[in-house]
């Protein structure tokens, strides 16, 4: 028998998760279960970097994002799920780590960056949030995993972990631990409802998988289209028009939606006919998934049982590759 590749990834607990994390990695995550030995982990550790003033809000969303996980079809039987603060070994590798990167490196991470300054920290960086990317090198290699399923967002954290390894396996002469590869959603990342690059769940621009129909309906109806179509004989522009990108990433029907792309084009298509089919699409996507979260959320033992579960599985995998990380490192004094 071949050996399974394993695939690690995972999300911060700060918000129920939205659209634009189907789009990016749940999606791919539904698929690599399939033929991967796969776990998904909550970050509940790294969301505490920038959220240490509200470990309240941090608790209450890892039975969120979990329900969020298995009413879209990651599987319990196929996917381990695990909370990243209950893996003692993730912390420990992360020291090691710290010693192998310079501070140097750190403040060059692009995404780092961007987000320093979207949180407008300025210079007071809390330093655990500084060096996130080094425990989210430990998150990947503790559990040796081959691929990374993420958004283009999380590349430099994928680059910085593969340098990491390279590091550690040639400083200590050992080959323990595996450079993974990051596995890059197929669809483009969806922009916000505002039509703003990203979806977030702190900027009011998201759809969020629980949202109730109502909700759904007046998010769709007030998005943020072309600019310059003002009236329905205009013509219209596609390219950067979420509602578009949006049903790109949703609708089965792709003859339809070029049809409609062609007739906005010409101009005579209202926005508000695009937006009537895309609140169809999106109605029917959603529906079963909010339905079997409504159903899950009755039982948040289950759900929280499988999570201690899937962590206890990942204690032992972690503890093992922690003893050939001190053994390699000659730190086995025990
Ligand atoms: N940083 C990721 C995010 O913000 C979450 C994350 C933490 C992660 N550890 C990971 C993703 C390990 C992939 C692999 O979405």
């Amino acid at each position: 028998m071949i050996k399974k590749k394993i695939a690690l990834t995972g999300d911060r607990p700060t918000g129920k998760l939205h659209l634009g994390h189907y789009v990016g990695s749940l999606a791919t995550r539904i698929r690599l279960q399939e033929d991967h030995k796969q776990y998904v982990m909550i970050a509940d550790a790294q969301a505490l970097t920038d959220y240490a003033h509200d470990p309240q809000r941090v608790r209450e969303n890892i039975l969120q994002v979990a329900l969020d996980y298995l009413a879209v079809g990651i599987d319990p039987q196929k996917t381990t799920f695990f909370i990243q603060s209950l893996i003692p070994p993730i912390a420990e590798l992360t020291i090691y780590f710290l010693n192998l990167v310079t501070w140097n490196r750190l403040k060059h991470n692009p995404t780092v960056k961007a987000e320093i300054q979207q949180k407008g920290y300025g210079e007071e960086v809390p330093a655990g949030f500084m060096i996130y990317p080094v425990s989210q090198a430990a998150d990947i290699t503790i559990v040796k995993a081959d691929v990374v399923p993420v958004g283009d967002d999380q590349l430099p954290m994928i680059e910085q972990t593969v340098e990491l390894v390279r590091k550690f396996n040639r400083l200590y002469k050992t080959e323990c631990l595996i450079e993974p590869k990051a596995l890059l959603s197929p669809m483009a990342r969806l922009p916000g409802t505002d039509g703003l690059a990203k979806m977030g769940k702190s900027l009011g621009n998201a759809i969020f998988l629980a949202d109730i129909p109502d909700e759904i309906t007046k998010k769709v109806k007030g998005m943020y289209t072309d600019p310059n179509h003002l009236r329905v004989e205009d013509p219209g522009k596609v390219e950067g028009n979420p509602v578009f990108t949006y049903l790109d990433a949703f609708a089965s029907d792709k003859e339809k939606v070029e049809d409609l792309k062609n007739h906005y084009r010409r101009g005579g298509l209202g926005d508000s006919v695009v937006k009537k089919y895309l609140l169809e699409v999106l109605l029917a996507f959603l529906e079963p998934i909010r339905k079997k979260r409504e159903e899950l959320a009755k039982d948040p033992k289950y759900v929280m049982d499988l999570l201690f579960r899937g962590t206890d599985q990942v204690n032992v995998i972690a503890h093992q590759t922690l003893k050939e990380v001190r053994q390699s490192m000659g730190i086995d004094y025990v």
